[in-house]
């Protein structure tokens, strides 16, 4: 078996590429090394092409056979996705029509989307499950919820058989191989917590202590990087037995605040962290915990970093491993 696994240079399609390799199964990676990191990509080969480029597309399709793609390419930040629209719609939305093109084209059916928590929304309610309302509050998630869409209806139309994985918060990293989460500038919790332990980067902000949650900052539901790569490897299993189009949520079930991670970081690194608390960021719902029911029911999924000590101690040894 051969996957294509585009954005195979980024944290978590870095992660994946190894997690095939290690299950014997044959990996090339596209990336337009945009955001993603050369030296990332130690399983397989690189391709470097753009969903945007079409004719990079398809040296990229041309004489290589694949069974099934993992499409971890897009532009993912919420506050960015709000002022810069037409970049989220244009890399998210079109790059992925043409990325199903290319797999049209030469004939490969299977493709594994990596969604978000971000077609939701504001929940509604405590857990949010699959059939939780969609109603995404920025562009990025809406450009999400638009691919997810357009899965429906090539599923229909094409026979393409697709899974969506909706992943709450990534975190984590396989420190071990040498990947982690890096992105530049840095706006995720975890890396900002552990930059700050290590005293490097800006100086830790706390964004809003008035949410409606018991410490008054914000709950995410923080899934490890390896455990969302296996949940890909069951979806592939999945699309052998189930046509069409599929969605699950990917999350612990469990949430933690901002002032949580904070503490448990302490913890885990042995260190103080200071931080201030600053304004509300544009965009942050107060709670986001998943329900994965459906993943463990139907794929099998069965997350094994399941409380946040683990999450954290990987990020940090990857941490302290990086040249700040
Ligand atoms: N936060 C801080 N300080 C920081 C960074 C983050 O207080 O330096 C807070 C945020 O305000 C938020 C929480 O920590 O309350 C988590 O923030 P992250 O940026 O780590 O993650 P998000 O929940 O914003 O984003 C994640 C994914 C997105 C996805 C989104 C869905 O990274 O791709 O969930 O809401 F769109």
């Amino acid at each position: 078996m051969n996957v294509l696994v585009c954005g195979g240079a980024g944290y978590i399609g870095s992660h994946m590429a190894r997690w095939l390799a290690a299950h014997d199964i044959g990996v090339t990676v596209l990336d337009n090394l945009s955001t993603g990191h050369r030296e990332a990509v130690k399983w397989g080969e690189l391709v470097e092409a753009d969903l945007l480029d079409q004719a990079s597309l398809e040296r990229a399709f041309s004489g290589r056979r694949f069974d099934a793609v993992m499409h971890f390419c897009a532009r993912s930040l919420v506050g960015e996705s709000v002022a810069q629209p037409y970049d989220y719609y244009a890399n998210n939305v079109t790059g992925t029509l043409n990325l199903l093109e290319a797999m049209r084209r030469h004939g490969v059916d299977r493709l594994v989307f990596s969604s978000t928590a971000a077609v939701f929304g504001n929940p509604v309610s405590a857990l949010i499950d699959e059939a939780h309302p969609k109603a995404p509050i920025n562009p990025y998630g809406a450009s999400k919820l638009m691919v997810e869409r357009i899965l429906a209806d090539a599923a229909g139309a094409y026979g393409l058989r697709s899974v969506a994985l909706r992943y709450f918060n990534a975190a984590g990293a396989s420190h071990a191989a040498g990947i982690g989460e890096s992105h530049e500038p840095e706006t995720h919790l975890i890396p900002n917590v552990l930059r700050a332990a290590l005293g490097t980067g800006p100086g830790l902000k706390v964004f809003g202590d008035d949410y409606p949650t018991p410490d008054g900052t914000c709950v995410r539901d923080y899934v490890h990087v390896e455990d969302l790569a296996q949940a890909h490897h069951r979806a592939l299993d999945h699309m052998e037995a189930h046509a069409g189009a599929h969605v699950f949520n990917l999350g612990n079930g469990t949430g933690f605040s901002v002032r949580e991670v904070i503490a448990a970081a302490s913890e885990v690194t042995g260190r103080e962290i200071p931080f201030e608390i600053a304004p509300r960021r544009a965009g942050d719902p107060a709670v986001l915990v998943a329900s994965s029911d459906k993943a463990r029911r139907e794929l099998g999924w069965t997350p094994v970093h399941t409380s946040l000590a683990p999450i954290l101690d990987s990020a940090w040894r990857w941490h302290q491993q990086q040249p700040y």
